[in-house]
């Protein structure tokens, strides 16, 4: 198979930020997701370098144009290596070829008779770079820029695009896939109900030089849309080479809402005057706020990508935009949201997967993943990896990163989960059940190498750690091809590498600012000197009772993955809320004795209420970190105080 994904090639009259960052990690993903199936493919991104606006920008630097806009284009460039994004081409519109190829194709459109000249008096707004028509004012003003849009009445070249309306209507029609998500597919049909206007294409030499002559008329320069769309032909050598014969009719362009008309009707019915087949398939995204606000710079708020890297790191990113946004609806960005979703998800959820899974092995076996024995062996991971990989490999062909992603954390949560139901600690600490631990421990690094090959499209710097701490070189088949996701692939006696921690925990900004609770840490360390370097009276210690208590029921507590909610007798009954669930299954501490704090305040904990707390030790070994629950050495009556 082949593909050829695009990006909406970037204006260069600001710098790039969030917005501009997903589309790109969008596209990037997806060529590796498709990468990973053996498709030949190529990735294409660029900027927009002609128009009123780059002009105004230059003018506004008091620099040339063509200055200014290697200056800014540079800054695109550079920032995609920085989210480990890789195009194959990066494409400027200031680029002789394809000032050259659009030439070629005003001259031929023109020669068809589809270009005419004619007088036009409309509506024009500058930050669109767009002629609006009334119906598309929002209180007279344009709705994406606020501001009035100014009348102008001029001598221009037009392009017949009415002309191929019922074409395109029913191009539209017969393949539902042409625009995705379907409310952008509605509302395409929408504009379309109504008879289209033909487009201006030029702009007087009078007004605006900064863009490409055109060849008919060296008056004017052509409108920076027709000029821009072109790019996606450019890129791949039209109108010959080899390029163009096996990408065009592949050709897949990933855009935001913002630009719907020109891609959905402009670019079709361009495409269609030329006499070429269209493109295979539009997607269109929604919009990146921030803190639930519009990003803008006059608010102040808009978030770059370089500052995003230096502070979560660039897998983190990748994975939150790609997690946390449904694809076509808009979502909104938060220091908070992501933060959470890096401990949470990332940290907790993956990182501590594979670090517990990793230390286990290395403890057990010196690091060899030894062969899964038969009759030991269960197939609790093994089938939903297969539902997985299947669910997986439609959501990402189907732009549902989200969902793809939910998916791959199922696997990781009962993966987890097995840890704790398996309980390798056990099983080695017994001769007998050796084969049942190896067959466990390859079944997790199995599951390990599965999500280490699923998730390369997402975050792929990690996924070469994981890899190369799998023992594999981060080019294998086996973690880079879709043909070895099915289970069993990792080869007994692999020998895993050490690696450092996935991904450190991360403070929300939130508490990080919270001054109040610095100023109680302040209190908290001069308390502590004032009472000899963290010494406590008898006093202090008496006002702590300590009890032991039996564990007479467990369950988990829904939507939490950490919490169990214990009934213990002590020697009253009581509930207490501990943070043991990854460690400790409920059937496997029932009937334990522990120690608990019984006079704490209670609290509330995901809506139960807690009486007292749980000794745990707290284990950080081989950077796998886990909790042992405290004990008394014989059997005592409940409730027995600890002095
Ligand atoms: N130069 C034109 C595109 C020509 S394509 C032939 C242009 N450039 S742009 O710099 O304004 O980029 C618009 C695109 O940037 C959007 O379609 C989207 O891909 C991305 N985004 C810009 N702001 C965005 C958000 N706030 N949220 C999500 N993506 C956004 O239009």
């Amino acid at each position: 198979m082949t593909t050829y994904i695009t990006t909406p090639i970037y204006y260069v009259n600001a710098q790039p930020h969030l917005g501009h960052a997903y589309t790109t990690i969008v596209a990037d993903t997806y060529s590796r997701f498709r990468r990973l199936s053996d498709d030949s493919v190529r990735f294409q991104t660029g900027t927009d370098e002609h128009g009123d606006k780059i002009a105004e920008a230059a003018e506004k630097e008091g620099v040339s144009p063509k200055e200014y806009v290697d200056r800014i284009s540079a800054m695109f460039r550079d920032t995609w290596p920085t989210l480990d994004i890789t195009p194959d081409n990066f494409i400027r519109t200031t680029d002789a070829n394809h000032v050259a190829t659009v030439q070629k194709i005003l001259q031929d459109v023109y020669d068809k008779g589809d270009i005419y000249f004619d007088k036009y008096t409309g509506l024009y707004c500058t930050g669109c770079e767009r002629f609006l028509t009334e119906k598309e004012l929002v209180g007279g003003k344009c709705p994406d820029h606020l501001t009035v849009p100014d009348e102008i009445t001029e001598e221009n070249y037009f392009f017949r695009m009415s002309k191929y309306q019922q074409e395109l209507l029913d191009h539209i029609n017969a393949n539902p896939e042409f625009i995705t998500p379907e409310r952008y597919r509605n509302e395409v049909l929408s504009f379309l109900s109504e008879p289209l206007e033909d487009l201006c294409i030029s702009r007087p030499t009078s007004r605006l030089t900064w863009g490409i002559p055109l060849p008919f008329d060296d008056k004017f320069v052509t409108y920076v849309w027709f000029d821009a769309l072109i790019n996606y032909l450019t890129g791949i050598g039209y109108p010959d080479g080899e390029l163009f014969e096996k990408y065009w009719n592949v050709a897949e362009h990933v855009i935001a809402k913002d630009i719907l008309k020109p891609h959905a009707i402009y670019w079709p019915t361009m495409i269609l005057s030329m006499g070429l087949p269209l493109y295979k398939k539009l997607h269109v995204h929604g919009y990146w706020n921030v803190d639930e606000t519009k990003m803008s710079k006059s608010i102040g708020n808009v978030v770059r990508p370089a500052e995003l890297v230096a502070e979560y790191g660039v897998d983190s990113l990748r994975y939150f935009t790609l997690r946390e946004m449904s694809f076509g609806l808009d979502s909104s960005f938060s220091s908070d949201a992501i933060v959470t979703r890096k401990n949470s998800d990332l940290a907790n959820d993956l990182g501590n997967l594979y670090s517990r899974s990793t230390a286990m092995l290395i403890k057990y076996t010196g690091g060899v993943v030894m062969a899964p024995v038969a009759g030991e062996d269960d197939t609790v991971l093994q089938d939903l990896a297969a539902a997985v990989v299947e669910s997986y490999t439609e959501n990402m062909a189907d732009f549902q990163f989200h969902r793809a992603l939910a998916s791959i954390w199922e696997l990781i949560s009962l993966a987890n989960k097995y840890i704790v139901s398996n309980e390798p600690w056990s099983l080695a600490k017994d001769p007998e059940r050796e084969g049942r631990l190896h067959t466990v421990l390859y079944n997790l690094h199995e599951t390990l190498r599965l999500l280490t090959l699923l998730l390369q499209p997402v975050m792929p710097g990690t996924c070469r750690k994981m890899a190369l701490g799998l023992g594999l070189k981060e080019d294998d088949p086996l973690v880079t091809s879709l043909a070895a996701a099915t289970w069993g692939g990792l080869p007994a006696n692999t020998k895993l590498t050490k690696i450092d921690a996935l991904f450190p925990r991360m403070e929300s900004k939130k508490k990080k600012q919270q001054p109040q609770k610095q100023e109680k840490k302040q209190k908290k360390k001069v308390a502590k000197t004032e009472s000899m370097e963290g010494l406590i009276t008898f006093d202090q210690f008496q006002n702590l009772e300590l009890r032991v208590a039996e564990i007479i029921a467990a369950e988990p507590i829904k939507k939490s993955d950490r919490l169990l909610k214990l009934t213990v007798k002590a020697p009253e009954e009581r509930t207490i809320v501990a943070g043991i669930a990854e460690y400790y299954s409920p059937d496997s501490i029932v009937g334990k004795q522990v120690l608990i704090v019984a006079n704490l305040k209670p609290v509330k904990l995901m809506g139960v209420e807690s009486q007292g707390m749980v000794l745990a030790a707290k284990v950080e070994e081989d950077g796998e970190s886990r909790l042992v629950l405290s004990t008394i050495s014989a059997p005592v009556p409940a409730g027995s105080k600890v002095a």
